[in-house]
């Protein structure tokens, strides 16, 4: 790894260490709280105290670079292609009624192919990073997907958008086609924290339609690392696309199948 790549994701670890610690102190003592789209589209004073947080301290060090976050807005330019992707709190509806199942993402794009990805879950003190080509790791400890083969030995995790507008029926046929094929179905609500899930081998699988870059570019990043494969469900995967599907590669077949079904 390269001089400037580590000293990146030295930055990148502690300010998410940093932001999932400001996260965590809120949780029971939350500010205001507001609902963007709909009353299923909530944000909190700390998905904004985070992200702005995050955006000064990236800004500050990395001049010529530029951030897109979940609260303040999409830049997907970048400044000369290079850009730092954030989500300063996924799972912001759990984190909203005190469900201390969260995290902060952090990722640093260039050409929009993530490069490198940190996660961290404060209520697990689990932190997740990957640089590309050089593996997955949680709390330094190297991680790998497991090998289940099998659908029915598989637990799955999918998530889908709030206001269940777009993919309603989709969502809905699939968990359906799922039902009875698999172990288990789990919508645990973070998608970010489901990515590391597969990496770390927790869970076999995971799927969602309509997903934003913040919500792929650190996680994909991870999970590839750790040796899952990523795939889109009808195109190609990328950080911009619309779909993801993460499992290792006996599997991933067998769950593209089903939704393809
Ligand atoms: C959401 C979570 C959730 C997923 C939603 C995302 P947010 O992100 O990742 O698991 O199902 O599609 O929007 O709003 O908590 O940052
Ligand atoms: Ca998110
Ligand atoms: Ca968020």
């Amino acid at each position: 790894m390269d001089k400037e790549t580590l000293l990146k994701l030295n930055f990148a670890k502690g300010l998410a260490r940093e932001a999932g610690l400001i996260a965590k102190k809120k949780i029971g003592n939350l500010g205001w709280t507001h609902l963007k789209s709909g009353f299923y589209d909530v944000v909190t004073d700390a998905d904004v105290a985070v992200e702005k947080m995050v955006k000064y301290e990236i800004e500050k060090s990395f001049e010529d670079e530029s951030v897109l976050g979940e609260e303040t807005g999409e830049d997907k330019n970048g400044k000369n292609g290079k850009i730092w992707i954030i989500d300063p709190i996924d799972g912001t509806t759990n984190f909203s009624k005190g469900i201390p199942h969260f995290c902060v993402s952090i990722s640093y794009v260039v050409d929009n192919d993530p490069l490198i990805g940190v996660v961290y879950d404060p209520y697990m003190d689990e932190l997740y990073e990957a640089v590309k080509g050089n593996g997955a790791f949680m709390n330094g400890e190297k991680i790998m997907v497991n090998q289940t083969s099998e659908l029915t030995d598989a637990i799955l995790n999918t998530g889908y958008q709030y206001s269940a507008t777009e993919y309603r029926n989709t969502v809905l046929r699939n968990y359906n086609a799922f039902f009875g094929k698999v172990r288990a179905i789990r919508v645990f609500g973070s998608a970010v924290l489901d990515q590391c899930y597969v990496a770390n081998g927790r869970i076999d699988g995971f799927w969602e339609y309509c997903l934003k870059p913040w919500d792929v570019a650190a996680g994909s990043l991870i999970a590839k690392e750790a040796g899952a494969s990523v795939r889109g469900i009808e195109e190609e995967f990328s950080i911009y696309g619309k779909t993801i599907v993460v499992a290792n590669s006996n599997l991933i077949s067998k769950i593209l199948e089903v939704i393809k079904s």
